[in-house]
């Protein structure tokens, strides 16, 4: 069964991003437009401010995709886009612009869940991970655990009660007063911390269950900082809580392994692209002889490749597209 090109948008939080995915060829375009810089004054994403820049940025970037491609618009097969979660303002940009593409054009509108997109993200490398596998996805909104038994066959093993690992990756670097975004600022520090000086807690690994809670880890760093904290203290810092927040997640992702019976695990969101919990992750697989599967650390963040696969992926099953809805702030995976 084959699809013509699916042309996909993203814009749920402060990426604005295109991509068109065909079955046959693979990956023909995507490209990305971040408004880091215009947040970065405010040490946060300002909603409103997102969505205006969205709305400046989306059909040009439609038009550069398909551009790149090498296709007009009439050779493609549908318009995916994320219908949620995310930010509400920022998620109506994308599927107004999807919605008025796909009337005028014609095609199919594919609403795409955005951690769906996370969670197939590792299909675009050259070497996809099969069904069924677990999934360990971290973004700055969302920590799950999910069973993967095929596409839209997803069943929710676990889930931070808090915090996600993004967002405490991110209060935490504020607290060290590093600027945002905080994740990747707070992995580079931590680089030249010394392990072992500061241990924080591994929440909720001392009681089974797949659940979460994150909030707690950046509270204690907040009780250990020191006033007047010294740049190797804040690197000694940032060192221990990101191997708090990495051996939680092995160990909760060794539980879903077990519980689960799958011998694949694919890990992918934002925090994927965190470079210690993929070798941490690393050594488990190999240690259980277990097949690890992540995307490239560009398609770890957001990106709207992950959506136009989704979104292919959904059509080329067969499977109806979600319920018509525009989009939908919160709603579960
Ligand atoms: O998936 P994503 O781009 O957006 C959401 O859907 O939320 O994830 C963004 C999150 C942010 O919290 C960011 O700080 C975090 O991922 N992040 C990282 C790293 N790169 C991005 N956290 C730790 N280490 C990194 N290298
Ligand atoms: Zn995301």
């Amino acid at each position: 069964f084959s699809v013509a090109p699916i042309l996909a948008l993203e814009t749920s939080c402060d990426e604005t991003a295109c991509a068109i995915y065909d079955g046959v060829r693979g990956l023909l375009a995507h490209s990305l437009h971040s408004q880091v810089k215009l947040h970065a004054e405010y040490g946060g994403v300002v909603p409103e401010l997102a969505s205006r820049d969205h709305v400046r940025r989306v059909l040009p970037l439609a038009r550069a995709a398909l551009a790149e491609a090498g296709l007009k618009p009439t050779e493609l097969g549908g318009i995916a886009y994320t219908a949620g979660p995310g930010l509400i303002g920022a998620l109506m940009v994308g599927g107004a612009a999807a919605a008025g593409l796909a009337e005028a054009l014609g095609l199919p509108l594919i609403p795409v869940h955005h951690m769906e997109g996370h969670l197939l993200a590792p299909m675009l490398e050259p070497d996809p991970p099969a069904f069924p596998f677990v999934a360990l996805l971290v973004s700055g909104g969302h920590t799950l655990l999910v069973d993967v038994q095929g596409v839209g066959r997803y069943r929710l093993l676990g889930e931070s009660l808090d915090d996600a690992v993004g967002e405490a990756f991110d209060k935490t670097a504020k607290l060290l007063g590093l600027p945002y975004p905080g994740g990747p600022e707070l992995a580079r520090l931590a680089e030249g911390g010394v392990p072992g000086r500061f241990k924080f807690p591994r929440p909720m690994t001392d009681r089974p269950g797949l659940d979460f809670s994150f909030s707690g880890l950046k509270t204690a760093v907040l009780t250990a900082l020191p006033k007047d904290a010294d740049a190797q203290t804040k690197a000694d810092l940032a060192r221990g809580f990101e191997e708090a927040v990495t051996e939680t997640l092995a160990i909760k992702c060794a539980r879903a392994l077990d519980e689960t019976g799958h011998r694949r695990l694919v890990i992918a969101g934002g925090v994927g692209a965190n470079r210690r919990l993929r070798a941490r992750l690393q050594e488990l697989a190999q240690r259980r002889g277990l097949g690890l599967y992540f995307p490239r650390p560009a398609f770890c963040t957001d990106n709207a490749a992950m959506i136009a696969y989704a979104g292919w992926a959904r059509r080329a099953d067969g499977r109806a597209a979600h319920d018509p809805l525009l989009t939908r702030a919160r709603w579960p995976l």
